[in-house]
């Protein structure tokens, strides 16, 4: 029995939350859920979006299931997602996109893996107003070899596990001299202890390019924060949308499993949220927890509704469903 920290989320969060959760009980997976509350709602209640309590689950339980949190834009409250990662250390954020059946996109065998490093960047929000009118604002951007080190070194060592051939580093060094400047040299470095794994850095804005255009090329890619946040919603573009993209937050002592979407406010409440992406962030929690057999069973069931039932499924991916036709399709299957 595992106990897992469950946090529904904003906006679709508690519809795709219910739904992952219902599947992975009908693959009978044990696990005792702790819910614990984080983001928008709880604020309004509370005036507090990140109460004690949840940080107390999460230091005790250590592992996470987490429905996207809604940000407000241009004021209020700094995000939520970003505060989790920053306090547990989350320093990998990876974020697979990968083809899958009788999903109509643009691209065939897309296969790649984005390591985005997830603690520091210009993501840790130290904005100021430089004149009292509020017409010259400055951001800083951190960036420290120890991790740059760590999200390079996990990038690599993922490819050696999974038998990958290259990584591919992206950063804007002829720009941004010293910080992705160092994020470059680290890499470098790192690089050489990994002689049997190709090695090609780019330039992020080429990078944008090469992704539209031949996204075959790219196995295993790692970059700063800010840079990761957008090409990881690019990958998921090239594999059918936000829809179908899955993520993990892995620190040394804690991980967090969310998809790559947001809390999706133009949808929220009518049926329309697709569960596929936190369900794959579900099952890439399962593989963490060393559960390689229900995994392959619950994605294989996921594969054949997408093959077979393609009417089921939400309409983001061209079905006809909603996420309760889209679940209870998977359900019958795990539960034949
Ligand atoms: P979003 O990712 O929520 O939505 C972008 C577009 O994709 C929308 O058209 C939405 O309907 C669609 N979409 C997203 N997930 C979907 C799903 N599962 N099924 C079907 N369609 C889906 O991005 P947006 O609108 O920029 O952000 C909304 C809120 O989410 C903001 O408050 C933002 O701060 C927050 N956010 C939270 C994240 C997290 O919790 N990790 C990540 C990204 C954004
Ligand atoms: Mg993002």
């Amino acid at each position: 029995m595992y106990n897992i920290v469950r946090i529904s989320g904003d906006g679709i969060g508690p519809e795709i939350t219910d739904s992952v959760c219902r599947i992975l009980e009908a693959a009978k997976v044990k696990i005792n859920w702790i819910d614990a509350r984080a983001g928008e709602a709880v604020f309004d209640e509370t005036g507090n979006p990140l109460p004690e309590e949840t940080i107390d689950a999460i230091k005790k339980h250590r592992i996470v299931l987490k429905g996207p949190l809604t940000t407000p834009v241009g004021a209020g409250f700094r995000s939520i997602n970003v505060a989790l990662r920053q306090k547990f250390d989350l320093y990998s954020n990876i974020r697979p996109a990968k083809s899958v059946p009788n999903v109509d996109s643009n691209f065939r065998g897309v296969d790649l893996v984005m390591f985005r490093e997830n603690t520091q960047g210009l993501y840790i929000g130290k904005e100021h107003w430089v004149d009292e009118d509020e017409k010259h604002a400055e951001s800083i951007a951190v960036v420290t070899e120890a991790a740059s080190e760590k999200i390079i070194t996990a990038a690599f060592e993922y490819a050696k596990k999974y038998n990958r051939k290259k990584v591919t580093l992206v950063h804007k060094a002829n720009i941004l001299k010293l910080t992705t400047g160092l994020f470059l040299k680290v890499g470098q470095r790192v690089a050489k202890n990994y002689p049997d794994i190709e090695f090609q850095d780019l330039i992020v804005d080429n990078m944008a390019m090469q992704m539209v255009i031949n996204p075959g090329q790219f196995d295993v890619i790692v970059t700063t924060n800010l840079f990761g946040d957008i090409l990881s919603d690019l990958a998921s573009g090239l594999v059918g949308g936000l829809g179908v993209t899955g993520a993990a937050n892995i620190g040394d002592d804690a991980a967090m499993f969310e998809a790559v979407h947001g809390s999706a406010p133009d949808i929220a409440g009518q049926g329309k949220a697709n569960p596929i992406a936190l369900l794959f962030s579900a099952l890439m929690m399962l593989e963490h927890l060393g559960e390689h057999r229900i995994t392959e069973r619950i994605r294989s069931a996921v594969y054949a509704v997408l093959q077979d039932h393609k009417d089921k499924c939400t309409q983001d991916i061209g079905g006809r469903g909603t996420t309760k036709s889209f679940t209870d399709a998977v359900c019958n299957i795990l539960e034949d």
